[in-house]
């Protein structure tokens, strides 16, 4: 079956932001507003004054939750979900990278269903009410959170991942302003803009791809691939932000409909047990897969190796080895570790990345089928 479905208004380009108020007006319920971003960094860059500067100007009332911080938490989503649920507001926004449009999407649909949060990341309750309208605005080129369904939520103390997940939470529309970008410090660049090569990469070679998402996931390839440096060294350029911001749209059109693969799913043990940042914790066996992937025999689809050859090409490359190799020098020139142990991970923590890493609803999509034993193989080479 062929079936690409996103309902996601997307509006892209430089200033754009400054219309925010518009786009509020076509989908807020009524003019009281929460702004959904992290503690400091939106704050002190004036993005978060801006925005709020811009809605107020067309009457709204903006009330803040400006706690949204890497890897949230259920407590914290709870949090944000009374507020909503003792405000009547009208409209959510969430302001940030990932972590800050996960608390806003997931807030936006609680504040309509009962119970806590850990109900549904748990499986004993279903999302049964639409949310409220919520327009996700991203300031990272990496996530693509923004166009997703899904919210990644974070139990610190189990040190366990969760992702609640339903057609109900896509955001009413995603504003995409490159400009917002300018301000990310080289090492965000760097590891979130690898989060989205990953995304871009998984999504193509996904079990679950079709000929959209494909389009989607061919274009991110190219643009993250030929962008990322250059967004790196030269962090104020806005060609390059541009060119990334668009690479993460277009990596998150395409991941949204095929989800992720082995990387993603390898990548969350190694986040929840070592505090590795997301977007590293993927790049870290990016390359690996690659090669793992070129592979045929053991298929989970018989086309994957065909399609690693043709991300290869994309790379410029002439073999998954020299792909695998091009990233991990790409990786060290942007300042980041290419190995396990430069991250503290020994060959002893090898068994909980195994134990933890075949993420249910990531690993099956991956096109070569993973087993303990290619996964220790492929870790050990990494140490
Ligand atoms: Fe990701």
């Amino acid at each position: 079956m062929i079936e690409y479905y996103n309902p996601v208004d997307v509006i892209f380009g430089k200033k754009k932001i400054n219309k925010i108020a518009r786009y509020a007006d076509k989908y807020a319920m009524n003019k009281k507003v929460l702004l959904v971003s992290g503690r400091k960094a939106m704050r002190e860059q004036g993005i978060t004054t801006r925005i709020e500067n811009l809605l107020k100007k067309s009457d709204y009332e903006v009330k803040n939750f400006e706690k949204a911080e890497a890897n949230p938490t259920p407590e914290l989503i709870d949090e944000g979900v009374n507020i909503l649920r003792d405000g009547d507001f009208g409209l959510v926004v969430g302001l940030g990278g990932g972590s800050a449009m996960d608390c806003a999407k997931c807030m936006a649909i609680l504040v309509n269903n009962e119970g806590s949060v850990i109900d549904y990341l748990e499986n004993r309750r279903k999302l049964v009410n639409d949310g409220i309208p919520l327009i996700e605005i991203p300031t990272t080129s990496g996530t693509g959170s923004e166009v997703t369904m899904w919210s990644t939520i974070w139990d610190a103390s189990a040190k366990k991942k969760y992702s609640l997940s339903d057609r109900k939470m896509y955001a009413k529309a995603a504003v995409v302003d490159p400009e917002l970008t300018i301000g990310l410090t080289q090492r965000m660049t760097a590891t979130t803009g690898m989060d989205a090569l990953c995304q871009a990469i998984e999504a193509y070679w996904s079990r679950n791809h079709n000929p959209t998402s494909d389009k989607h996931a061919l274009k991110a390839i190219k643009l993250i691939y030929e962008n990322i440096e250059n967004a790196y060294k030269d962090p104020s350029s806005i060609t390059a932000r541009e060119k990334m911001a668009l690479g993460s749209l277009e990596a998150g059109l395409a991941f949204s409909n095929t989800k992720t693969t082995a990387v993603h799913s390898v990548s969350y043990p190694i986040t929840a047990h070592f505090g590795v940042p997301h977007g590293l914790a993927c790049a870290l066996t990016l390359g690996s897969f690659i090669k793992y992937n070129s592979v045929s025999g053991n298929d989970n689809m018989p086309e994957g190796a065909e399609r690693v050859k043709k991300i290869v090409n994309l790379l410029g490359c002439k073999s998954s080895e020299q792909s695998a190799e091009r990233i991990v020098q790409m990786m060290k020139d942007m300042g980041l570790p290419t190995r396990l142990n430069e991250i503290g991970i020994n060959e002893k923590d090898i068994d909980i990345i195994i134990k933890e890493g075949f993420t249910p609803d990531r690993v099956v999509h991956n096109p070569r089928i993973v087993t303990e034993e290619s996964l220790r193989n492929l870790l050990r080479e990494l140490l």
